[in-house]
């Protein structure tokens, strides 16, 4: 038996991030700035995006794209209910419908088999959620979104890195969002990344993601700036500072060595438990790169003598830390009571 606990979650966290992050705070600029900029280069040629706009959340990602796609009440956005809360939000932040189809048993991604019947006039856009770290089935979603001339946006913040297909996860749809959220495959305590290769939609990113300002703030202040701004809309305060940015490229730096370890440890994991009847190991897809943000486990509750909650508890007992990923958002008092 462990004698420390295993968290279900640690930041890798080494010299690397200290040292970017004590450089930052030396330099006089804390907030978004160059580091910010850099942050957003690398990340887009990592996953061959034209754009990559830096946040604070993976919320605030998902929200900016909504926003610039124009989302309007009573619009409708389909998406899947086996998620964390953020996904439907951003929807309802609009006065928007989030519609939930159900996923495919298996993989517990959102099922294309299903959207179809979802769509109607006033369908907008739909959000698969990359859940786990695989790939959802992206092609049979384009083909629909291109028929119904609906937008895509990716809510993958736990697809990095991944890559449906041979393509990576951000290069793909017409919005990839990313979350580097604490438990996250790289992590700047709080952020996410924008990714899309439409100019103006980028555009309309940046500029809500900071107030409305019709030009980066920042420079306001910079020996390359003037005083000179404009609001062009009521917009929101969602920008990433550089030292979070610091820190994520730190991250970045090493997701590749981050994500090998997380795949031995999963293939091990699989080794383990695929004898046991008792356990059914996460589907996992050979056409893709799976991130391995979480390892799922299904229980097999009728070949087992205790129920979920005793069974997260003796792990707790076992020191292993491990939670229920997703409680699915239908089975929530709000979504139940406003939608039935
Ligand atoms: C599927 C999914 N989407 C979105 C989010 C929101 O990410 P953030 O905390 O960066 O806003 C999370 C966070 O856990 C998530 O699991």
């Amino acid at each position: 038996m462990r004698t420390t606990f295993l968290p279900f979650a640690l930041p890798d966290i080494d010299d690397a991030e200290l040292a970017a992050i004590k450089e930052v705070l030396e330099s006089g600029w804390v907030t978004t700035g160059h580091k910010t900029q850099q942050f957003e280069r690398e990340f887009a040629a990592m996953v061959g995006a034209k754009h990559a706009i830096a946040v604070n959340s993976c919320t605030a990602a998902m929200h900016l794209a909504l926003e610039a796609i124009g989302l309007q009440r009573g619009d409708e956005v389909i998406t899947t209910p086996y998620t964390f809360a953020a996904t439907t939000e951003v929807v309802r932040y609009f006065d928007a419908r989030p519609v939930l189809v159900d996923v495919d048993a298996r993989c517990l991604n959102i099922d294309p088999a299903q959207i179809e019947a979802a769509i109607t006039p006033r369908t907008r856009a739909i959000i698969p959620v990359h859940i786990a770290g695989l790939p959802a089935e992206l092609d049979a979603i384009h083909a629909l979104a291109r028929q119904h001339n609906l937008v895509v946006i990716e809510d993958a913040a736990h697809a990095f890195p991944a890559s449906y297909k041979g393509q990576s996860i951000g290069s793909l749809s017409d919005f990839t969002c990313f979350s580097f959220y604490a438990t996250k495959t790289i992590t700047t305590g709080e952020g996410g990344m924008i990714c899309t290769d439409n100019e103006a939609w980028a555009e309309r990113c940046r500029i809500m993601a900071l107030h409305g300002i019709s030009r980066d703030a920042w420079k306001r202040y910079s020996a390359e700036g003037s005083w000179f701004y404009e609001i062009v809309a009521p917009g929101y305060k969602y920008n990433l500072t550089d030292i979070a940015s610091a820190m994520g490229l730190a991250q970045l730096h090493k997701a590749e060595r981050m994500w090998e370890r997380r795949r031995a440890i999963a293939e091990q994991y699989n080794d383990a438990f695929q004898p046991l009847r008792e356990l059914e190991i996460p589907h996992n897809r050979s056409d893709s790169q799976h991130a391995w943000h979480l390892y799922t486990l299904r229980l097999h509750l009728d070949r087992l003598s205790i129920d979920r909650a005793a069974f997260v508890e003796a792990l707790r007992e076992q020191q292993i830390g491990a939670s229920v990923h997703f409680i699915p958002l239908h089975l929530h008092p709000y979504y139940r009571t406003t939608y039935g």
